[in-house]
């Protein structure tokens, strides 16, 4: 393979996640984040652009030979189409193909028409319609909106009423805007979560070791939904014979699905998955398709790769390729801050206590650099000491500021990891879950293994 000039669209702990294993590659010549974040630049440069025909432009004036693409929204909006239709390689599907995140009607009808199982549900604009409907299920009720909230957009209503009420608020463009004024209504499933991950030419797929997020505020899966407060790999939930029957009947179908219908898959297909106990039997559904790598799960689920990133990202023949994984489990531990995900908060600089004696690292996120420091770092990439980024050169200014990831030979290690890096940290207002990876270990114990 020849060298590599790379560009990362996005600024989160996902696109530091993937510069940063893509950084590790002696194949990589230049890395680029646009915009990055006020981390990113210790992997590679930082740029900016304002539009998809700048985009271009600037990829070929910096000869870049590959664009990932780390968020749902530029791929909804066709920045996938732009690039190859100006011959620029880019990891990333189509517009399209994007659909199957950006409508969850799309999806649904999707799912439907390929025989890939997913929650009884109903797609409507009119509430006598959606009435009759809900009348039909067992509450809880599940109302999504149809186009992308920023991962906002599904409420869970206790009873019939609460259902009612919120579909009129839909439909009335108070709770989501446009985005809301397609509903799927759905039945509620009870199980555990999946994130799965299948990385495709859209034909064939390589599937990812499963993945657990954890996407409550609080300890117990309690308070608000955010982007995902933690996430581990892989999970011991997942046995062989569950994998098999998710990679065939959800990953597999949807990607020959995808080509069946004009729209080949080609990118990373992340399906969350519920999976129901059914007379004896665990039984995956398919909840919904995001067509990106996952926030958290990218930062544990990469660093897990033994086959380098860069391999995957760039194969145009997937069969001609193998995914080997390192024996080992990644912890996840969000780090956010005070007023997540209820609004913003106050920028606060970030301390960090080194923990070198400890397997793993941190991937920043909602960082940005101190203004003391900015006109240093827009000049060169050398002024800025570890000791500074240790002192608070980084000021934590996102809602999930940054992800601990710990390694180790066991789940319980690689938790244990994972929080000794959460505690060498310290910015005010910060604010975490105790209890990531509980959920796995728990069940190891009750396996007796
Ligand atoms: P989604 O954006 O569709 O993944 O929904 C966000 C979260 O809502 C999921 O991660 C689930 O925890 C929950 N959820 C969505 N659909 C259902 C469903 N049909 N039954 C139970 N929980 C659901
Ligand atoms: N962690 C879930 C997501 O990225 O949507």
């Amino acid at each position: 393979m020849q060298t590599q000039k790379i560009l990362i669209l996005g600024n989160g702990g996902r696109e530091y996640a993937l510069g940063l294993s893509l950084a590790q590659d002696s194949r990589v010549e230049e890395l680029y984040f646009a915009p990055g974040n006020g981390a990113t630049w210790l992997l590679g440069k930082n740029i900016t652009y304002n539009d998809n025909h700048e985009l271009v432009r600037l990829c070929k004036q910096l000869g870049i030979t590959l664009v990932v693409v780390g968020p749902e929204e530029p791929l909804t909006n066709g920045v996938s189409d732009v690039l190859r239709d100006n011959d620029i390689k880019v990891f990333g599907p189509s517009a399209k193909a994007a659909q199957l995140e950006g409508s969850k009607a799309f999806m649904k009808d999707f799912a439907t028409r390929h025989h890939i199982p997913t929650a009884r549900y109903i797609k409507s604009s009119d509430f006598e319609e959606i009435k009759a409907f809900i009348a039909t299920l067992t509450p809880p009720i599940v109302l999504k909106a149809d186009g992308l909230c920023a991962g906002k957009g599904v409420i869970i209503a206790k009873d019939c009423n609460e259902a009612l009420e919120n579909t009129q608020k839909m439909l009335s463009g108070e709770l989501f805007g446009d985005a809301g004024k397609i509903l799927v209504v759905e039945e509620y499933l009870d199980g555990f979560e999946l994130s799965v991950f299948a990385l495709s030419d859209g034909k064939s797929c390589l599937v990812l070791n499963p993945a657990q997020d954890h996407k409550r505020l609080l300890d117990n899966d309690e308070g608000p939904n955010t982007g995902g407060m933690g996430a581990y790999t892989p999970t011991p939930m997942c046995d062989d014979t569950l994998f098999e029957e998710i990679k065939r009947e959800i990953m597999q179908r949807a990607i020959d699905g995808m080509a069946r219908d004009g729209m080949p898959f080609c990118g990373v297909l992340f399906g969350g998955i519920m999976v129901v106990r059914r007379e004896g039997r665990l039984v995956p559904y398919l909840l919904e398709f995001n067509v990106r790598f996952g926030d958290p799960e990218c930062e544990v689920l990469l660093p897990s790769l033994e086959t380098p990133l860069l391999d995957l990202l760039c194969v145009d023949d997937l069969e001609s390729l193998e995914v080997r994984f390192k024996p080992t489990y990644n912890v996840g531990v969000v780090l956010a801050s005070q007023n997540y995900p209820y609004g913003k908060s106050t920028p606060k600089p970030i301390f960090i206590r080194d923990f070198e004696n400890t397997l793993g690292h941190i991937a920043f996120a909602g960082v940005e650099l101190d203004t003391r420091y900015q006109s240093l770092d827009s000049k060169s990439h050398t002024p800025i000491t570890l000791s500074d980024i240790q002192n608070g050169a980084l000021l934590a200014s996102g809602g999930r500021v940054l992800v601990c990831v710990g390694v180790g030979q066991s789940l319980e290690l690689a938790r244990k990891n994972a929080y000794k890096i959460a505690e060498s940290i310290c910015f005010e207002g910060m604010q975490y879950r105790r209890d990531i990876a509980m959920r796995g270990i728990r069940f190891l114990d009750s396996q007796g293994l």
